[in-house]
């Protein structure tokens, strides 16, 4: 399980999370809901270990990871896909896969077959350059890549942004396999309530820096999340 304790991150004097804390547990979709800017990124950032927080605690199954670089949380099971995908544009589909296998032992250095079998289309396009795909497929990439790194828990960060329909699909249905197969933790950050009620087991609405509304999420008050998702 991964535990966030009334975590606190400032950008110098602007504060970005105010006394946040979340679970999320082994073999559950866990969905942090909340519209443009209020601290949804910040709070993936500080689980990866991409900025620090200013007070709190952050564990996950037992071990702090306070203080630990990115590195070092990748080690501790810490799966990552970011907003906007970040992969490598001039590497082709396979090297981007393989940067993956930088926090794994050598025997674990291949690509799980499972990540073919959940998006094809990466197997046709191993060796295409990763920015020659479109916006969808570079999602799937991106998703790919974080299961090269065999993670306990994977963290995303609104996979669903600019995405058609058909692929986000594909993107949920590979979420759940996830889930049920290996029983791993998926924190999903989100703007798309439809995706995020279908999906997850649990739900955080976020506000300004701010947890502020919870709860399992087929009693989500979906009046109470649109009214914090509008601006
Ligand atoms: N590197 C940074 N330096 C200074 N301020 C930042 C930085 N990154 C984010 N912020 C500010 O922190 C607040 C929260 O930003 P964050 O990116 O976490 O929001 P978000 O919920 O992910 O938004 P979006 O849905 O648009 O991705 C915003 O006011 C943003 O301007
Ligand atoms: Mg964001």
């Amino acid at each position: 399980m991964l535990t966030v304790d009334n975590i606190n991150l400032h950008y110098g004097a602007a504060q970005a999370l105010r006394g946040v804390s979340i679970t999320a547990p082994m073999g559950r979709i866990t969905c942090v809901l909340g519209r443009n800017g209020v601290g949804k990124s910040s709070l993936l950032r500080a689980i990866t270990g991409q900025q620090a927080v200013s007070a709190g605690a952050i564990a996950f199954n037992g071990a702090t990871l306070n203080g630990l670089a990115p590195y070092a949380r990748a080690k501790h099971g810490i799966g990552y896909v970011p907003q906007g995908r970040e992969i490598f544009p001039l590497l082709t589909v396979k090297e981007n896969l393989e940067t993956g296998f930088a926090p794994l032992g050598r025997k674990e250095k291949f690509i799980p077959d499972d990540i073919f079998a959940l998006f094809p289309v990466l197997n046709s396009m191993l060796s295409r350059r990763g920015g020659d795909l479109s916006g969808g497929q570079q999602q799937q990439l991106a998703i790919g890549r974080a299961m090269v790194t065999r993670p306990k828990i994977l963290v995303l960060d609104e996979p669903t942004e600019g995405i058609q329909p058909s692929i986000i699909k594909d993107i949920g249905r590979a979420i759940r396999y996830l889930r049920d197969s290996t029983g791993m933790a998926i924190l999903l950050v989100e703007q798309y309530l439809d995706f995020c009620r279908e999906l997850a087991d649990h739900v955080y609405i976020m506000d300004r820096g701010e947890i502020v509304h919870e709860g399992a999420a087929e009693t989500l008050d979906t009046a109470e999340a649109r009214r914090h998702l509008t601006v």
